[in-house]
């Protein structure tokens, strides 16, 4: 599904961000990607979405080499995408539901439709119950299931999460990485960066390891 091969990108040269990186990824696999900060986790994940381009190499997503899809075609291949967030990235001044029903309105789904999607998408994340409050009410651990719920609300082939657990307690990080998992025995291809080393450990899914932008190894 996804392949990354020699892949380079640079934000101000002579520096590189992350230096020939390889790997692929099939459908339905899970994938941590983690290394200390600094070590270009965050860049992987922007390159998948294509918000940074890579400087040099090829990046496949189903064989296609995203750096050639032009801008105003961009919004296809991102429809194949979930995305997730540390910081939840919620709208303040929208219920709940009005967040996770968004990403289908924008993409111009119908009223009945929407409405059916989200609510199944809350109840997945278990959090149907808040579906009528605004975001600030909720607990960190709450808001990130919202944001779960957004992300798969359009039912992607690709979900990228960039450090979800960084603000959250160690209990709820398993709780929402378990959340993931669950995720992807449904058939999502999930990629989940993150700093925490401890975390990924019990969970046995495939890591690669990054240091100063190189993959130091794949487990
Ligand atoms: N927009 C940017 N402009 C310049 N340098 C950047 C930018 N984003 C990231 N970097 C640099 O790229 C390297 C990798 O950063 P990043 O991918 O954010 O790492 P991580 O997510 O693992 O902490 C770091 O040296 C960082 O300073
Ligand atoms: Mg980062």
């Amino acid at each position: 599904m996804l392949k990354f091969l020699g892949v380079y990108k640079s934000y101000a040269l002579p520096y590189y961000a992350i230096s020939n990186i390889n790997f692929s990824l099939k459908k339905g696999e899970f994938l941590f990607v983690t290394g200390p900060s600094g070590a270009g986790k965050t860049t992987i994940i922007k390159l998948i979405t294509r918000e940074e381009k890579r400087s040099k190499g090829k990046i496949l997503f189903e064989g296609v080499d995203i750096s050639r899809i032009p801008k105003r075609k961009l919004h296809i291949y991102r429809k194949r995408l979930g995305i997730v967030f540390q910081d939840f990235r919620l709208i303040p001044y929208l219920t709940v539901s009005e967040n996770v029903s968004l990403p289908l309105i924008l993409r111009g789904h119908r009223k009945e439709e929407t409405k059916r999607m989200a609510i199944s998408a809350l109840e997945e994340l278990e959090i149907i119950h808040k579906a009528r409050e605004l975001p600030y009410s909720l607990s960190g651990g709450e808001q990130q299931r919202v944001a779960i719920a957004r992300a798969i609300v359009g039912n992607p082939d690709l979900l990228l999460a960039d450090e979800p657990t960084g603000n959250l307690d160690p209990m709820l990080s398993r709780k929402i990485i378990k959340i993931f998992q669950r995720m992807n025995l449904k058939g999502i291809t999930v990629i989940i960066a993150t700093h925490d080393s401890s975390l990924i450990e019990e969970f046995g899914e495939k890591v690669i390891y990054l240091s100063y932008g190189r993959v130091k190894k794949i487990l």
